[in-house]
């Protein structure tokens, strides 16, 4: 997609379709009255009869009848003024820019009225429009034998509203580089299992590195053992599948400078093990390695926005399997940090893989560790599929992501790691265990990975909700892969390097 500011009125456009937003309650903007003349008063005439009524994400199609050089005119609910964020913004233009693709738009303009402008600055809502719409192109592709209908991609955007900010170009610019990177990995997500290995998540890296200057090493079997992983390594045992470990490198900032690591977990599949997971919605599992793809898409966006910094990616992934060489509960495994783990509960895999990916991230000198998982179903019961759930030991870095996710346009919960939770994961036998009482399973896991970290500044962002929309409840959120995390971090990386 290409995408650009436009200083050309709305109703001299050209384009497909022309979307103008609409908050509810609001007559026709100021930007849109000539337009509407020239459509004879259509979208006076549509407000007055509350055929539209600009309820978040309504959306009312008006073909112009060759009264303007742009062919449609579609109006889009914005909801209540106050209850607009950059975050609805986003999922209100991605969600318009889903139906006017299969509608067969390819070249649509974004008008942008003061009414909305002057709720974020223009660099933000530049990168929340181009970012929505962005969004939108992703398509979750179809193995059917005969697909239902051919799929049209946005290739043109252009944005009126913002000219004379110039900053705002560049922001333009950044969010098709995070959109972009963002739908890369959402297909990975979707990807069923059988179709996605840990081998083949490599080689879906291999070709997405190619050309980018990020530096690929994959450590394979022999390494995790020479590197003494023993976590990694035990959950890989019950599967047929070679684990594999993705680390990526961008080099940004001075050799003595900060390094960050992101570190994701990329569990392919997950049965639950031993303690195998119920039937009802385990297919969903084939979403496990959501972090670790996050991680890679990025790197990918990281390599284009060149933050002056070093930036790691570190993707333990592997499979978790039931079979007669799986770890069972009650196993004590050797992690690389040399720290004993008990296994209470083979399906508490993602700290597991990720406790060694922490511990490389660690010997290889990061100085600021991020981790990212879809890693307790406990976060998703308390958050939904709405936020990430965030944990750390340090509220300077805890601020800065906090900031990340603002400016991604994703909602962000910090949850607590009190002391007073010490103890929850004391083993009897080893160090520590891996499970423990059925309440706080969030926190927990955070406690057991901060085991890891040597004390570094870390976050660990839980994405178990947040990876995938599938409440049909909640109608303000496009479903299926969202490659939440992706954004978060590119953001992170260049707040950390601007620090
Ligand atoms: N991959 C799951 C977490 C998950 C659940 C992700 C639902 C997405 C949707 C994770 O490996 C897991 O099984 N966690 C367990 C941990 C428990 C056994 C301590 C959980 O949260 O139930
Ligand atoms: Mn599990
Ligand atoms: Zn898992």
């Amino acid at each position: 997609m290409q995408a650009r500011l436009l200083n050309t009125a709305p109703e001299k456009a050209e384009a497909d379709a022309l979307i103008l937003p609409i908050f509810e309650g609001q007559s026709v903007p100021a930007e849109a009255v000539a337009l509407d003349k020239k459509l004879k008063g259509a979208i006076t005439q549509l407000l007055a009869d509350d055929e539209f009524r600009g309820k978040f994400m309504e959306l009312v199609p008006l073909h112009n009848l060759g009264n303007a050089p742009s062919k449609w005119t579609v109006l889009l609910g914005l909801g209540k003024p106050a209850e607009l964020d950059l975050v609805r913004l986003r999922n209100a233009l991605q969600a318009a820019g889903r139906v006017l693709r299969k509608r067969g738009h390819r070249r649509v303009t974004v008008i942008l009225p003061k009414a909305v402008t002057a709720t974020a600055g223009a660099d933000d809502i530049a990168r929340a429009a181009t970012e929505g719409i962005g969004l939108s192109n992703f398509d979750a592709g179809s193995l059917k034998t005969r697909p239902e209908q051919a799929v049209t991609e946005i290739d043109a955007l252009s944005i009126i509203g913002l000219n004379g900010e110039k900053s705002a170009a560049a922001a333009v610019k950044d969010g098709l580089v995070l959109a972009e990177a963002t739908n890369r990995i959402r297909g990975w997500v979707n990807a069923p299992a059988n179709a996605f290995t840990p081998t083949v998540f490599v080689e879906k890296v291999k070709e997405a590195v190619k050309g980018t200057g990020l530096d690929l090493k994959v450590l394979e079997v022999d390494d995790m053992r020479r590197l003494k992983m023993g976590a990694l390594l035990a959950v890989a045992r019950g599967s047929d599948e070679p684990a594999k470990m993705i680390v990526i490198r961008y080099g940004g900032g001075r050799k003595s400078g900060p390094t960050l690591a992101l570190v994701g977990k990329g569990i392919t599949f997950d049965s639950g093990g031993i303690s195998i997971k119920p039937a009802l919605n385990m297919e969903m599992m084939k979403s496990d390695m959501g972090g670790g793809a996050a991680v890679v898409g990025a790197m990918l966006a990281i390599a284009q926005l060149k933050p002056k910094i070093n930036v790691i990616g570190i993707v333990p992934t592997t499979e978790n399997m039931p079979s007669g060489k799986a770890i069972k509960p009650g196993d004590v495994v050797t992690g690389s940090g040399g720290k004993t783990i008990e296994i209470i509960n083979t399906d508490a895999e993602g700290r597991l893989i990720l406790s060694d990916g922490i511990t490389y991230a660690v010997n290889e000198g990061a100085t600021h560790i991020v981790d990212i998982a879809t890693l307790t179903g406990s976060i998703a019961r308390t958050l939904g599929p709405l936020a990430i759930g965030a944990f750390g030991n340090n509220p300077p870095l805890m601020d800065l992501v906090r900031r990340s996710a603002e400016l991604a346009g994703e909602r962000l919960w910090e949850l607590p790691t009190w002391a007073d939770y010490d103890g929850l994961i004391d083993s009897e036998i080893a160090d520590i265990k891996n499970a423990t009482v059925p309440w706080a399973g969030a926190t927990t896991a955070a406690l057991f990975l901060r085991e890891f970290v040597d004390g570094r500044p870390w976050v660990h962002l839980d994405i178990a909700g947040s990876a995938w929309q599938d409440a049909a409840e909640l109608k303000t959120v496009p479903r299926g892969p969202t490659g939440s995390g992706v954004r978060v971090m590119a953001h992170l990386a260049q707040l950390l390097a601007d620090q």
